[in-house]
């Protein structure tokens, strides 16, 4: 029996198609309606709605709950929604009345809002910590490698010098900025939507500043309508900030794949990371990351369908902001697995010394001839014309770092304020699970 159903009993086609595929994905929201709920419990007692003993058979009957879902038993049972209607139809199981009170003041809309931000923040945090570990990780590659000298390309055409520590930390800076994208995202999505009921508020004198403490928001989505309009808005935010991280990760895969080709070859990996082809012999093919490439690009498609989901929707709300839920979750589950692999492969990458030794490279050294002239003082342009007529017909001395002093050359990378900057961005992402709320709720 549906939560909603009255007389006639709902056709199962239909039932099925409505929930598509809720009873999967609100399997990821288990823990966080359970969370939500105690909170909304506590609130209903403080306001005089539940008694004492109400609200404590409720706490430790979703603590139970909890557990069941930590132990992986809390399944949604057949002909069941979602986990919404399953967390308050095992209330009533086990409480009888009591239980038929925990929808008091509530609407599956500011629930399933609510679960849906929990989730996300944690999601966020933890995006946040996966990446970190990348982020350190190319700063000490940059700092191991500075040394050793590779091409800079413009228009795929040999450049100028550059160095494996320009291009490593190049990727460690660009995170610091997507980090800031996630963490706005963050900011943007931790406020509470409890107690907006369906999306016109309730009579009875709900509490939201209390669920709003207890479940550790930064500050509640006054406007109740509007905490239904957020829905997509927050969702955007983050599919922007995961499409951002994705935009660095399928940049620096499209590196690999190029800097790992037989011609180039200045990276390379250990036998067991790269593949093999089944008629030819010599391949050593860099599948993992083409695939991150090309799952970072799908990645950052997200922006542009949650924007197709959502604009002109009417306000209120409306049954297909339920797809949002399975973009969003599978989002960040992909995001961090090309994370944790893009991590797992760099931990075994191979540097190529040398490669500016190959006459091939010998013209990326003519700007710093150029400069050379300069620094005697030969205006640019004669300088320039003055090396360009040699280009070709001689060799250029390469130069040492030291010549590079400014701040981001090579020979000045500033990846110490690069980690400044990083780890300022870093501060709000807190990574508080389920279990650290649900103990703080149980002990009040
Ligand atoms: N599965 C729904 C969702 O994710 C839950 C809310 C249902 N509310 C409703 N009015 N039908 O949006």
């Amino acid at each position: 029996m549906k939560l909603w159903e009255k007389k006639a009993v709902p056709d199962s086609r239909v039932i099925e198609f409505t929930s598509g595929k809720d009873r999967t994905t609100d399997m990821c929201l288990a823990e966080w309606d359970i969370a939500g709920s105690m909170a909304h419990a506590i609130m209903l007692c403080e306001t005089g709605l539940i008694s004492e003993d109400e609200k404590k058979n409720l706490l430790n009957a979703l603590h139970s709950l909890f557990k069941k879902t930590k132990t992986g038993n809390l399944t949604i049972g057949e002909g069941i929604e979602d986990i919404h209607s399953q967390i308050e139809n095992e209330l009533v199981s086990i409480l009888g009345d009591t239980g038929k009170k925990i929808h008091t003041g509530r609407s599956r809309n500011d629930q399933v809002l609510t679960d849906i931000r929990l989730f996300t923040r944690k999601e966020i945090d933890e995006t946040a910590k996966t990446t970190s570990r990348l982020f350190y990780q190319l700063l000490s590659l940059s700092e191991q490698y500075r040394q050793v000298l590779i091409p800079g390309y413009t228009h795929m055409q040999p450049a100028m010098v550059s160095s494996f520590g320009l291009w490593f930390g190049s990727y460690a800076e660009s995170i610091a900025d997507d980090i800031l994208m996630l963490s706005d995202a963050r900011t943007l999505n931790n406020r509470n939507p409890l107690g907006s009921g369906a999306g016109y508020g309730s009579t009875l004198p709900l509490d939201r500043k209390l669920t709003t403490e207890l479940l550790e928001f930064e500050d509640l989505l006054y406007n109740s309508a509007y905490a239904g309009l957020n829905r997509g808005k927050a969702e955007f935010a983050a599919a922007s900030a995961m499409a951002s991280l994705a935009q660095t990760l399928s940049r620096l895969a499209m590196d690999m794949c190029m800097f790992m080709t037989a011609e180039l070859r200045f990276v390379d990996f250990p036998d067991e990371f790269v593949t093999g082809s089944s008629i030819m012999p010599q391949k050593r093919n860099p599948d993992v990351f083409e695939i991150i490439r090309g799952k970072a690009r799908l990645i950052q498609t997200l922006p542009g369908q949650v924007s197709a989901l959502v604009s002109g929707l009417p306000s209120g709300y409306n049954r297909e902001l339920q797809l949002l839920k399975d973009l969003i979750f599978n989002g960040f589950s992909e995001l961090k697995d090309c994370i944790g692999i893009a991590i797992h492969m760099l931990n075994h990458i191979r540097i190529t010394d040398n490669v500016t030794a190959n006459p091939l490279y010998n013209s990326i050294f003519s700007t710093e001839e150029v400069n050379r002239l300069v620094k005697q003082g030969v205006p640019f342009r004669d300088a320039y014309r003055i090396i360009g007529e040699k280009v070709g017909n001689t060799s250029f001395t390469p130069t040492s770092l030291t010549e590079y002093t400014h701040e981001g050359s090579i020979g000045n990378l500033c990846n110490s304020e690069i980690e400044r900057i990083f780890r300022s961005r870093m501060l709000c992402f807190v990574n508080r699970s389920s279990q650290d709320l649900i103990d703080k709720m149980i002990s009040l």
